[in-house]
């Protein structure tokens, strides 16, 4: 096994790069949602066989390391993040030994393999929950058990509680009620948990992707929350709780160990700020090296599926305030898409301008000091999907909402625009692969519908054409095996207050050029002086990528719509 990035060089002097260099900060990361993925199996359900037949691809784009969501044993109510055993491979994505061959497969084309870990809940159909259920120990406190509710929200419900017939009691979940929360006060349930970690350390893999990890700690007694905070009442009882940094020191004692140096760990961390992320990294606690923070995600919704106006110069401040406060001490993950969001290109960008748009919020992205995570079927510019009736919907938390909704008397036109633009199935249909039925994902009915414009919008169309979001997504990706100043240089945002035009300067001491990364986030043209503090000769510029052939050279940009480019420019 050969991996490029094995040998760490710190300190090195023939760069003069920071200090503090990481395999995983050089990194693009690519994120699979195995089961609409690739389906070889023919079930209409993608498995470890279909991603294996796709490595080649991943190659060919050019990522580093590949984040699995979660291919556990699992009823799947929640698509996997309902685990009913942590050491089994759920029977529909595959088995053990093709996890093996995947795992090598990825490691002989210098790709690691980071696992998801969702240790905050279980399935209740986890052995613990049947037997806590029973009081058997020693699983009688396993979980959160109570007579009575107190008031706390669930994400996917309404309460956090429900009513266990066998046990004669409430149980606490944080999600769906079909994934209740584990006890962590109970340092048994920890061991169990430590014990899992480093079972999946010991084969192989190159780390995790920790879900809802900053909700592992509760307040003590389970008080009530305040009703009028304006997330789920609770969270200030349970996000970044009393005893969070005490129980991320033992998971990095306990279940990382040793491997702790060399893995990467990314911490997904409800509505995490940034000094808090600076503190789970490292300032006050060791299992994290990156956190996936939700800031930026919230700028075009209310709570409640509710959509809101957002200006770019929100957008801005946001993002200069987490590269900010994060700049010395903390690494952050760096997405505009997941599993769990609309497709970041009908968010930031335009379905219209398809091409253009999806290379320029790709750049934008890319552009910030972090390690980026592309979503499968982003780098082809798949966009959100249009539902015309309830019965096309598979995310609990959509399925859900709609069900609310209708016991609320409405019917399914007057919130289908809410379900359409928010729906996590919107990044859940299968990766579009080709123009063949199904787009190639499978040969039989897929488990959720496949986006109408499959015939234009696939890999195949885009393999190799000039043109293609895809072929500028390798060129993005390229860019920072290249380019030192994408990757550890200092962020600055220019033109904060501009409404249409993101702009930011990347620069590090050891290197004799700043990069100037400039976005249009609009569909109209504009001439664009970006301020700088220094006057540029002609030659002092040059392209370092762009969507469209011979952009504009500074000082003055004449942009098209959507139009984005990385200058370099020389001292
Ligand atoms: C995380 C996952 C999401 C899941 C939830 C509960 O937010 O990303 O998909 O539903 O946790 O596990």
């Amino acid at each position: 096994m050969l991996l490029r990035y094995r040998v760490l060089v710190s300190n090195s002097d023939t760069t003069g790069v920071v200090a503090d260099e990481n395999w995983w900060k050089e990194a693009v990361f690519y994120q699979i949602y195995p089961r609409s993925f690739n389906d070889t199996d023919g079930d209409g359900v993608g498995d470890l066989g279909g991603i294996r037949a796709k490595v080649d691809y991943l190659d060919y784009l050019g990522v580093d390391c590949v984040w699995l969501n979660p291919i556990y044993a699992s009823p799947g109510v929640d698509n996997g993040y309902d685990i009913a055993d942590y050491r089994t491979i759920d029977p529909t994505i595959g088995d053990m030994d093709q996890w093996e061959r995947l795992l090598e497969e990825l490691h002989n084309h210098d790709i690691r393999l980071i696992m998801d870990l969702v240790i905050n809940h279980t399935s209740d159909q986890h052995m613990w929950f049947q037997q806590s259920r029973d009081e058997t120990e020693p699983y009688a406190d396993y979980y959160y058990w109570q007579s009575e509710p107190n008031n706390w929200e669930s994400h996917f419900e309404d309460s956090a509680w429900s009513y266990d017939e066998k046990r004669e009691a409430y149980y606490l979940h944080l999600f769906a009620d079909a994934q209740p929360d584990l006890n962590w006060e109970n340092p048994t349930v920890r061991d169990e948990l430590y014990d899992i970690v480093s079972w999946w350390l010991e084969r192989g893999i190159d780390g995790f992707r920790m879900d809802v990890i900053n909700v592992i700690s509760k307040a003590h007694g389970l008080p009530d929350g305040d009703p009028e905070t304006p997330s789920l009442t609770g969270s200030e009882h349970f996000i970044n709780g009393p005893r969070m940094h005490e129980y991320f020191n033992e998971l990095a004692d306990d279940g990382l160990g040793s491997y702790n140096d060399d893995i990467v760990t990314v911490g997904e961390c409800a509505e995490i700020d940034p000094e808090t992320a600076v503190d789970v990294t490292g300032r006050k606690s060791n299992a994290l090296d990156m956190t996936i923070f939700f800031e930026h995600m919230g700028l075009d919704r209310n709570e409640g599926w509710e959509s809101c106006e957002w200006s770019l110069s929100e957008l801005k401040s946001i993002m200069q305030k987490w590269q900010e406060t994060t700049e010395d001490g903390a690494w952050l993950s760096l997405y505009h898409s997941n599993h769990d969001q609309p497709r970041g290109l009908s968010r930031f960008g335009d379905e219209e301008y398809r091409y253009r748009s999806a290379t320029m919020v790709a750049t934008w992205l890319h552009g910030h000091r972090g390690s980026p995570f592309v979503y499968q079927g982003e780098e082809i510019g798949m966009s959100n999907v249009s539902f015309e009736s309830p019965a096309q919907l598979r995310d609990v938390w959509a399925k859900n909402f709609w069900k609310r909704q209708e016991r609320a008397g409405k019917d399914f036109e007057q919130v289908r625009d809410r379900i359409e633009e928010f729906s996590r199935d919107n990044a859940r249909t299968p990766m579009q692969w080709n123009d063949e039925p199904n787009a190639g994902f499978s040969d039989s009915e897929p488990w959720i519908d496949v986006a109408d414009d499959y015939e234009t919008v696939n890999v195949a169309a885009q393999r190799g054409a000039e043109r293609s979001v895809l072929e500028y997504y390798r060129k993005l990706i390229r860019l920072r095996d290249e380019d030192d100043v994408i990757t550890y240089g200092d962020f600055e945002l220019l033109a904060p207050e501009h409404e249409q035009v993101y702009a930011i300067k990347r620069s590090l001491q050891s290197a004799d050029y700043t990069l100037l990364i400039i976005c249009n986030f609009a569909a109209e043209p504009l001439t664009f002086e970006p301020p700088l503090s220094v006057d540029l000769a002609a030659e002092d510029v040059t392209v370092a990528l762009g969507n469209e052939p011979d952009p504009a050279l500074p000082p003055i940009l004449e942009l098209r719509p959507y139009e984005s480019a990385i200058y370099r420019l020389h001292d």
